[in-house]
């Protein structure tokens, strides 16, 4: 049997295999730079790609800014000004908190960092691959812009992965509705190619941002969800059961403000609906739970993406009540059979425009308005 040698792998390959675990594809570099921004405390954020962000991101926000002797200090890994010990892991207050986003994206592309705090000049610093190239003074407004180009130039098997530029747009415009949904005091602006394919001012009214993330037709269409138990808090929009999907991507699952993929809470939602949906179908809209932070683990994978609820089945069981108690107050509590048997054999989302429908209905979606 041959004996290989165990060798030190060189600090390159090191961060980009760490960078690897923390950012696929353009997406998850426009998730971790739009929660960058949002914890600056940003009130404007203007996300915009080309090429569905092979060629180029860039992020500008007017938050607080990094100071100039802190630009190169944001760039390296395990650095961050959002948590000091393991154990603010459990009452977080921020998106992010590993220290580590910034350092991935800048180990597999050419970044620039532009910012300014107030009272202070603007600078600017430029890495290619990880490598700081230059730092210098360089006036702007107060806030910061990143700017990302040539994703994936020195990880030539990642950019092969990447899917067509629609369709990594289409990603990345889902990973910026999604979190808007738990910031609806904050403006979101995303241009692709120099085309606007999302204006979201800022709004009190959840169903308001619906309307312009999917349609307002679709978002009058949705019914309001809450419950609350000790101190857990379930609310959110959903479609009515005559409004599905044929995928589950199109259900923003919020945990504590966080955008979240949950098998468990996806399938609290369609337990909610009984029977009503048919097998392959699938109702959207988003679902919040807000629980005491100290009930669930945030720190479950790099992305961040993922949950661990100390008591899954008490938040499943939540979640499930809150659909229910929605369709039970709604004209879907009691369907008659035939319609359950239609719906089953003809699940084909269905959007009924204003003028189809009869006074009755009308009456009945204004209470939900
Ligand atoms: N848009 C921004 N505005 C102000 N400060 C920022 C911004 N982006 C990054 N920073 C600063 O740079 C630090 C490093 O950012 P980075 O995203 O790498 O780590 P993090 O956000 O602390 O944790 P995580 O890796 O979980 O995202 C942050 O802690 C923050 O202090
Ligand atoms: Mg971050």
């Amino acid at each position: 049997m041959t004996i290989v040698s165990i060798k030190r792998l060189d600090k390159g390959t090191i961060e980009r295999i760490a960078a690897g675990e923390v950012v696929e594809r353009p997406s998850s570099v426009v998730k971790e730079l739009v929660e960058n921004s949002l914890d600056s405390k940003a009130s404007h954020i203007v996300i915009e790609v080309r090429d569905g962000g092979a060629s180029l991101i860039s992020v500008a926000d007017n938050g607080c800014g990094i100071s100039q002797d802190e630009l190169p200090l944001a760039l390296e890994r395990h650095t961050t000004s959002k948590i000091t010990t393991d154990a603010d892991l459990w009452q977080l207050t921020t998106l992010g908190f590993r220290g580590e986003a910034l350092a991935s994206i800048g180990a597999v592309s050419k970044l620039t960092i532009s910012s300014r705090v107030d009272g202070a000049q603007g600078a600017s610093v430029t890495s290619v691959g990880g490598q700081v190239q230059d730092l210098k003074t360089s006036p702007r407004p107060t806030g910061t812009t990143v700017l990302v180009e040539d994703l994936f130039f020195n990880v030539p098997a990642r950019r092969k992965f990447m899917s067509s530029p629609r369709s990594e747009t289409v990603r990345a415009v889902r990973a910026v509705s999604d979190t808007s949904m738990a910031h609806l005091d904050v403006h979101f602006k995303f241009v692709s190619n120099q085309t606007v394919l999302l204006d979201l001012p800022p709004t009190a009214d959840a169903r308001g941002r619906l309307a312009l993330i999917h349609s307002p037709t679709e978002a009058k269409e949705m019914l309001r969800i809450e419950h609350s138990k000790d101190q857990m808090f379930v609310c959110g929009f959903l479609t009515r059961p005559g409004l599905t999907r044929s995928n589950r991507t199109h259900l923003t699952i919020l945990v504590n403000n966080r955008p979240v993929t949950s098998k468990e809470i996806g399938k609290a939602v369609l337990l909610g609906y009984d029977q009503r949906i048919a097998r392959g179908r699938f109702p959207y809209g988003f679902v919040h739970v807000e629980v005491p932070s100290k009930e669930v683990d945030v720190n479950v994978s790099p992305t961040k993406s993922e949950v661990r609820f100390k008591n899954a089945s008490f938040v499943a069981s939540a979640v499930v009540r809150a659909v229910r108690k929605a369709l039970e107050d709604s004209s879907e509590a009691t369907p008659p059979p035939n319609i359950v048997a239609h719906r089953l054999v003809a699940p084909k989302p269905k959007i009924v425009h204003d003028s189809q429908r009869t006074s009755s209905q009308q009456q009945h979606l204004a209470v939900h308005t």
